[in-house]
């Protein structure tokens, strides 16, 4: 987890995160400070653990990353309304860059964050699909609905809110 204790040491990533905090101090909804992006992480991985076969191996580093950039396009949503998959991606590629990680690893991480709100049908048969399709369900499970104060008033439909956890 060498590049991955670097990334959250990244000066960048901390004062992103820091300027993220102050944003949602105020929000009653979910938030999306390094907590949810841990959570995120840490269900991704117990997923991926789980169904892993030697075939749809992916490093658990590419988990983290993936987990810890996919929300920092919050900032520049709050700040200029633009929308956070696509907005937090030029940052991402210069944290992954400095942080290590090859064009190829870049490329698999990148694409899932540009498409962790995709409600598509994910065809998983490469490490892209798959990390993609880890995401977006890791970052669903992540969210404590069952005893979320603001439920009544959230924009998720009632049946996609989690009544319990699974991880
Ligand atoms: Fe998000
Ligand atoms: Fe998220």
């Amino acid at each position: 987890m060498k590049r991955i204790n670097q990334l959250l040491r990244h000066p960048k990533f901390t004062e992103t995160l820091k300027r993220l905090e102050f944003l949602e101090k105020d929000r009653i909804y979910c938030r999306h400070g390094l907590s949810h992006l841990l959570d995120v992480a840490r269900i991704a991985s117990l997923m991926q653990y789980q169904k892993k076969t030697p075939e749809n191996d992916i490093d658990t580093e590419l988990i983290y990353a993936a987990a810890l950039l996919h929300d920092l396009g919050r900032v520049p949503q709050y700040e200029q309304g633009l929308p956070h998959e696509t907005a937090g991606l030029p940052l991402a590629k210069e944290l992954l860059s400095d942080c290590g990680f090859s064009k190829e690893e870049q490329s698999v991480v990148l694409d899932a964050v540009l498409f962790h709100r995709s409600t598509e049908e994910i065809d998983t048969c490469s490490k892209t699909a798959d990390l993609r399709a880890l995401l977006i369900a890791a970052d669903k499970l992540s969210r404590n609905c069952f005893c979320c104060a603001a439920s009544d008033t959230c924009y998720w439909p009632e049946k996609e809110k989690n009544r319990g956890i699974v991880f």
